[in-house]
């Protein structure tokens, strides 16, 4: 466009210049050449006259008058016409008119719309130089050729800044291509390099890509949130590829309180044990999937014994898959840091329980202390300079920003596994501002439900000073922005421990025998650890209203209670093992004569094939927490069905319900309605039964611990992608400036 005009002005400005120019030029010629004419002809044109030789003269005249510009030549006398003209001496031409002096001139004349120069030049005797001039000899030349050597000059100019135009043109395309390829190329890497290490957040400006930036970004999101959708059979397989193609070659760190293998000692030597948690059942088939290193307080009798001089063993140990890091607590950091601060203060205060929470100040002191054991640990297994360090859990809470101190480029997301109170009831914990700035060290902070990242936020926005983007869900806190996410946790699908049980027929009667109950017993199993945010009691209880309403059911139901010990040194727990026993024994006394007993309370650990089984041989399981961020039984007992078979009751507090619609949902609060909901449970027909539970089992099949770990990584390998585009931009805009 601005060439275009360039070229216009030029033309205007530049045409008249060279058609006067060559006109000039062309006239000078042609005044040159009629003088050379005269100078060859006035010599013997003066003797001819002198002599009167009019035919010679004709003669010399027709000869001259052939040169094809030469339109005609003649003589002016004294008379008004012309004498000796040529032939085509043209009529409108007078002598009287031309100028004639002592030297040469010129003038130019238009005949019949054709220029004409005409040349004068004084005629002199030869013989008598001094004598008076005889005549002037007249040459006529057609000027109408310099026209055409102007309009051929205007042509010629007129392609060439054509020409200039088009090329420049060319080049413009050409340079802005190469710019629109070398940006597109810049993204392109930023998109396929994102894994690679060194990525760090980036300052809130891009610089004059800024906009751009954003919409690419948004793409990436969406076409990621796409691959999520459109993945419905997640697998062990399925993170597999998904590392693979999104993070290749990274590692990936996982720091959890509890180890997935306690190597014990025990009557038979050396015992293998795999811990009852929630957390462990879900973490270890991911870490299964992903490898890498899992560090965990070493806790069992015999740990030391089995690691290797860096406190490393491959696990699982009969077929190594990933490293268990372990990390040696003494029994006094343990009582501050696992049994004060995270189990006495945290727990209580996270889940609404009505258990007061105790906060001790040494037990903060300790809690910080390991907390920093934990990060040396992580830099020090750390291979890469930007790992993947997933962070489990409330005994971790100042982790995630000691890890950024030491690893400043981890993406490091923190998976908060109970439930986050409002801002309120997390006020009163003397040291809220510092967990909020621990955790805020996090790239992601992952929680169950919608609901507990509401309430994060609400706390953040309640206690610290920071800016929080809603639409988005971060924060931003010195310059660092962390993301609030919820990831409902899952299980493995199928699990594990479904591969060596027997039919449902063989477990229910496996069952039976072993409980001496007869066989047409209806059973109702709770199976947890002794915590009292489970609802144990209130089960219980719920069972005394069945039985009080509905005595058809004596003697022809049994809660088979399985609880194993947990944080047993805490006196809230021994309390309330006390209290459930001395429960289920007041219940059972009221039911003296009925036979089998109602209440089957048996406190110890079961190993997860025991647990599936009694899963399969029950009608019903009941999850009666008080309050819970997910609850891991309910989907296991699902898992368990693959009759299709069993009802599930589940607490409308644990996060599970959010997901299980098809579940009975109770208010474990209300003893009376639970056991209603128990009585409509045990009388459900088996097509209702079955209608619901392959809902729940299409519903956790898909929803399972892979799909919660692949949403994880996904956003994980969705942030270093966008880090690393925001670096690239960013050091852009800083070559540009
Ligand atoms: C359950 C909870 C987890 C917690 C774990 C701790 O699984 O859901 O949030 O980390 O218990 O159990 P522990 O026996 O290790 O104290």
């Amino acid at each position: 466009m601005i060439a275009c005009a360039v070229a216009l002005f030029a033309l205007t400005l530049l045409g008249p210049l060279v058609t006067s120019l060559v006109d000039d030029w062309s006239r000078r010629d042609v005044e040159l050449r009629a003088t050379l004419v005269f100078n060859s002809v006035s010599g013997p044109l003066s003797a001819m006259l002198e002599n009167g030789q009019t035919d010679h003269i004709n003669e010399l005249f027709e000869r001259v008058a052939t040169d094809s510009r030469i339109v005609a030549v003649a003589v002016c006398r004294d008379g008004k016409e012309p004498a000796h003209a040529t032939k085509l001496m043209p009529s409108s031409i007078s002598c009287e008119k031309i100028a004639r002096s002592d030297t040469e001139s010129f003038s130019s004349v238009i005949v019949n719309g054709r220029r004409m120069l005409i040349g004068a030049y004084p005629i002199v005797s030869r013989t008598d130089p001094s004598r008076e001039i005889e005549g002037h000899f007249i040459i006529v030349h057609d000027l109408s050729f310099a026209e055409h050597r102007g309009q051929e000059a205007r042509n010629y100019l007129t392609l060439m800044l054509g020409g200039i135009i088009l090329a420049s043109g060319a080049l413009a395309i050409g340079l802005v291509l190469y710019l629109i390829r070398n940006w597109l190329r810049t993204f392109k890497q930023a998109v396929t390099s994102a894994t690679s290490p060194g990525v760090r957040n980036a300052a809130a400006s891009y610089g004059p890509l800024d906009k751009e930036v954003r919409q690419v970004l948004r793409q990436l999101e969406m076409s990621q949130s796409a691959i999520d959708r459109d993945q419905a059979n997640w697998s062990k397989e399925t993170l597999r590829d998904i590392m693979l193609a999104e993070l290749p070659g990274v590692e990936v760190l996982v720091v959890a309180n509890r180890e997935p293998y306690i190597h014990n000692h025990g009557p038979g030597g050396i015992e293998l044990q795999t811990p009852a948690s929630g957390l462990v059942s879900a973490v270890e088939p991911v870490m299964r999937a992903c490898g890498g290193t899992w560090i965990a307080h070493g806790s069992g009798t015999a740990d030391r014994e089995t690691v290797d001089a860096n406190d490393r063993i491959g696990v699982p140990p009969r077929s190594p898959e990933y490293t268990l890091r372990r990390i040696w607590i003494s029994e006094e950091e343990q009582d501050g840091y696992y049994y004060g601060l995270a189990n006495e203060g945290l727990w209580p205060l996270c889940h609404i329980a009505f258990t007061r929470p105790v906060f001790r100040e040494s037990d903060w002191r300790t809690y910080r202390a390991v907390n920093e054991r934990f990060a040396d640990a992580v830099a020090a297994e750390a291979k890469t300079s930007s790992p993947i360090v997933l962070i489990q859990d409330y005994h971790f809470a100042l982790l995630p920003q000691m890890v950024r101190e030491r690893i400043p480029d981890a993406t490091i997301i923190t998976f908060w596994h109970i439930p986050w109170p409002n801002a309120e009831t997390f006020g009163i914990f003397p040291w809220k501002e510092e967990i909020i700035h621990g955790l805020l060290g996090s790239s992601i902070i992952g929680f169950h439900t919608q609901f507990h990242c509401n309430n994060f936020l609400e706390t953040v926005d309640r206690f610290v000073e920071s800016r929080i983007d809603r639409e988005q869900e971060s924060v931003t806190l010195k310059g660092h922005e962390t993301f609030i996410r919820p990831y409902p946790i899952s299980i493995d699908w199928p699990p594990a421990a479904l591969a060596n049980q027997k039919s449902i027929q063989d477990c229910r009667d496996a069952v039976r025998k072993r409980l001496d109950l007869p066989p047409e017993t209806k059973i109702a199993v709770g199976i947890e650890r002794f915590d009292y945010t489970k609802g144990v009691l209130d089960r219980i209880r719920a069972v005394d209203t069945l039985l009080e309403t509905h005595p058809e059911w004596r003697g022809r139901f049994v809660l088979v209670q399985a609880a194993a010990p947990t944080r047993s040194k805490l006196q809230t727990y021994k309390g309330l093992q006390d209290e459930a026993m001395a429960l289920a024994e007041e219940i059972n006394a009221k039911y003296a004569d009925v036979s089998p007993q109602p209440i089957r309370l048996i406190i110890r650990h079961h190993e997860p094939s025991e647990v599936f089984e009694l899963f399969r041989a029950a009608d019903v399981c009941i999850v009666s927490s008080l309050h819970d961020g997910m609850n891991l039984v309910a989907k296991e007992f699902i898992a368990a069905r693959d009759d299709e078979r069993g009802v599930l009751m589940l607490s409308h507090f644990a996060g599970a319900s959010r997901e299980l619609a098809e579940a009975l949902i109770i208010n474990p609060y209300d003893a009376h309605a639970t056991g209603e909901v128990l009585h409509s449970a045990l009388v459900m027909p088996e097509t209702e039964q079955h209608e619901r539970m392959r809902l729940m089992r299409a519903y956790v099949s898909t929803r399972n611990v892979y799909r919660w770990a692949g949403q994880m990584l996904l956003d994980a390998s969705r942030l270093r992608k966008k880090q690393r585009i925001l670096e690239i931009a960013a050091l852009d805009t800083d070559r540009a400036g």
